[in-house]
């Protein structure tokens, strides 16, 4: 496989010095979930599988599991096989006893002229019945059934994944800012019948139609011969429509106003075996299409319930506020089921971080009292850029901080400790993925001290190791980059990828697997796809993709896909996406194309070439530039150099080039580049 990331970011890596330690301040330690350093004891290789029985405990079983690990179809684990399970019980009834009263969600609208809404975990129960009540009768739903929800950062959300996972429905929550094609792609793959949308919702400061993706996406799963047979539209001010597009007689059901027949019904939350799917999550991989990540019911939620406890230090006083989106894996974890199995408060905000400016954010944290907060290092620049001193005009008080989904600048994460935690609270830099279900990687709060950089040392109970290309361990703390690794199996990973097992094993398990056929979870490490180091002290520092995904903003693309969008603007003959550095975005994709013959280069090209990017998967998508050029860089054999365009793009020397069929066209793309205004 061509490599094409890996060199800069591992350039970057070795240009970071050695950063030296923060500590959390006592009055975080003495108040800490975990304090306890015994805890890498009692999760000691020795210990393992039994060891993750803590974490389950955290949770309400209707039946304890049997086996606690079940290796025999390697690597397809099993965990807490026989136990019995509800997550919508787990994250809302068991609750009622001790925290009926209490904030479930704040639900935080973007226009700042509109009130707080805060559901307590009553009117939660209330709701979550309710919404099940009417996939059951309704639609027909039933254990095992697939439902793609399409729908924007509102309580609703919420309110109906734990309505399917209360009658043992799949959900496959599919970003809102993806396109309706984009949606077709994952409803067709998931096979799902119904489409849950909302009509509309605020961003920037104006309402999005969200309601003309779901047309567009069951249009487009039509053209695939594929039937959705119900869409179901929250409004977002019930009573009001608030898109353009009119109801689909006999496909549209308007659900605040169909739910007014289930007034006060009330679902059994149904006994869930340990390993039933709980959801899907479609992220990016190395090939064309998004591949759904099939994650389970009890080990998924012992996982996050665990890890949102000892990580995210919940307790249920707390005031939380984790500002990703639902609509990936970090807002499943830990917006949804990590805090709300813990009885936490947890915020859910609607719109940009940054509107109506860079103040917002603090503000709603001192409005609502928010102690623990959780973003992105783009979140993190972005708010830096535009307002580098608005957390002083605010007074809130963090005690926690966490930054996910991308490597953070160690000039950034001292803004962010200093300015944003004003020096109060104990940061932690969390790496996983969406395969994994919850963190990896991280300090324990109270036990480990900060380096800005460095996402830590590995959580109680996960064993990474770093090969290299060859399958050689990289020794413990030699500083040196390779391929980083989890040599044993833990309750959140995830179970298979929907429909495609093969290509589980293959691009997970294959590369380092060291007996086919084995049932011994020794033999199959698990290959997550990124480049680390590991420094003397134990901790990782986390490089980048190594494979063909581009992390913009924190958002997984693959290059595949958005080569796939270019080309279907005919001219276009062949397409090929390379990651540049944006200060901001972290990276950004910038789209190489070549044209069919007779076809002519020009900007209203250009433009159409972004535009299906755009239409075909997201505005995140959108290349920065799109380069029509006269002539790839090949391979003799005939395949593009993308780490020569990387270079191009980056302005770094393409290092040597003698090896391509076409050297000359390197000095070309040069030229072309230094002549463009990007
Ligand atoms: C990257 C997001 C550096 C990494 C939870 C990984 C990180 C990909 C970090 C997964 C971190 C995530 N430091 N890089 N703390 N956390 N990444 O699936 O490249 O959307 O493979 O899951 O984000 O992105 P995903």
């Amino acid at each position: 496989m061509e490599k094409q990331t890996d060199l800069s970011e591992a350039e970057i890596a070795v240009h970071w010095q050695e950063e030296g330690y923060y500590h959390a301040p006592v009055s975080f330690v003495v108040q800490a979930n975990l304090r306890d350093a015994d805890v890498f004891k009692r999760f000691s290789p020795e210990n393992f599988p039994e060891c993750y029985k803590e974490y389950a405990d955290l949770l309400s079983w209707y039946k304890y599991w049997d086996k606690t690990l079940d290796t025999s179809n390697a690597p397809f684990w099993r965990w807490f096989v026989g136990g019995k399970i509800n997550a919508s019980y787990n994250c809302v009834d068991r609750h009622l006893e001790k925290h009926r009263n209490k904030t479930a969600i704040h639900f935080v609208p973007e226009l700042e002229q509109e009130r707080i809404q805060h559901i307590t975990y009553q009117e939660l129960y209330v709701r979550v019945n309710e919404m099940a009540a009417l996939l059951r009768n309704l639609c027909g739903l039933e254990v095992g059934n697939r439902v793609t929800l399409h729908m924007p950062m509102v309580p609703e959300l919420a309110i109906t994944m734990l309505a399917c996972a209360r009658i043992g429905v799949i959900h496959s929550q599919v970003f809102s800012g993806f396109s309706g094609k984009a949606c077709a792609e994952r409803i067709v793959d998931s096979g799902s019948r119904v489409l849950i949308t909302m009509d509309g919702y605020y961003r920037g400061g104006t309402m999005q139609d969200q309601k003309e993706k779901a047309d567009i996406a069951v249009a487009e799963a039509a053209s695939q011969g594929y039937a959705v047979e119900k869409v179901l539209i929250w409004q977002r001010y019930p009573g009001k429509h608030s898109s353009p597009q009119p109801l689909v007689q006999g496909r549209d059901v308007v659900l605040n106003e169909a739910l007014k027949s289930y007034r006060g019904t009330r679902i059994e939350p149904m006994q869930m075996p340990a390993e039933a799917p709980l959801f899907l999550m479609y992220t990016s991989g190395t090939t064309g299409t998004p591949k759904g990540c099939q994650h389970s019911t009890g080990g998924y939620l012992a996982y996050v319930a665990a890890t949102s406890k000892f990580i995210q230090d919940i307790h249920p006083e707390d005031v939380y506020w984790c500002m990703a989106d639902i609509g990936w894996i970090t807002g499943h974890s830990y917006i949804v089921y990590g805090p709300l199995a813990l009885a936490a408060s947890s915020v859910i905000y609607e719109g940009l971080p940054t509107y109506p400016d860079a103040g917002r954010p603090w503000r709603i944290a001192e409005e609502l009292g928010v102690n623990i907060f959780h973003t992105s290092p783009t979140a993190i620049r972005a708010l830096r850029r535009a307002g580098p001193d608005e957390p002083k005009k605010y007074n809130y008080h963090f005690k926690h901080m966490t930054t996910v989904g991308e490597p953070i600048e160690p000039e950034v994460w001292r803004w962010y400790y200093e300015t944003v935690g004003k020096s109060e609270a104990a940061i932690v830099d969390t790496w996983w993925q969406t395969e994994n279900g919850g963190f990896l990687c991280s300090t324990v709060p109270a036990l480990h001290p900060m380096k800005p950089g460095s996402a830590g040392p590995a959580l109680p109970g996960i064993y990474p190791v770093i090969y290299d290309e060859d399958g050689n361990e990289i020794p413990r703390g030699a500083n040196k980059a390779g391929n980083i690794c989890i040599r044993n199996p833990w309750p959140g990973i995830f179970q298979t990828i929907w429909g495609d097992p093969e290509r589980f094993v293959r691009q997970y398990y294959a590369r380092y697997n060291k007996r086919e056929g084995s049932k011994d979870w020794r033999d199959w490490p698990y290959f997550a796809g990124d480049g680390a180091v590991q420094s003397a002290d134990g901790y990782y520092r986390i490089l980048g993709r190594i494979d063909d995904v581009i992390n913009v903003a924190g958002h997984r693309l693959g290059t595949k896909e958005i080569e796939s969008a270019a080309l279907t603007v005919p001219e276009v003959a062949e397409a090929a996406v390379v990651p540049v550095a944006d200060e901001i975005k972290g990276r950004v994709p910038d789209l190489y194309v070549a044209l069919k013959p007779g076809a002519k280069p020009s900007h209203e090209l250009e433009e159409r070439i972004s535009k299906a990017v755009t239409t075909e998967i997201s505005p995140i998508a959108r290349p920065r530039k799109v380069w029509i050029v006269a002539d790839m860089p090949k391979t003799r054999s005939g395949k593009i150099m993308r780490r020569v365009l990387a270079a191009v793009s980056s302005g770094k020397d393409a290092g040597d080039v003698s090896t391509l069929a076409n050297p000359e066209v390197v000095a070309d793309l040069r030229k072309m580049a230094e002549t463009a205004k990007v």
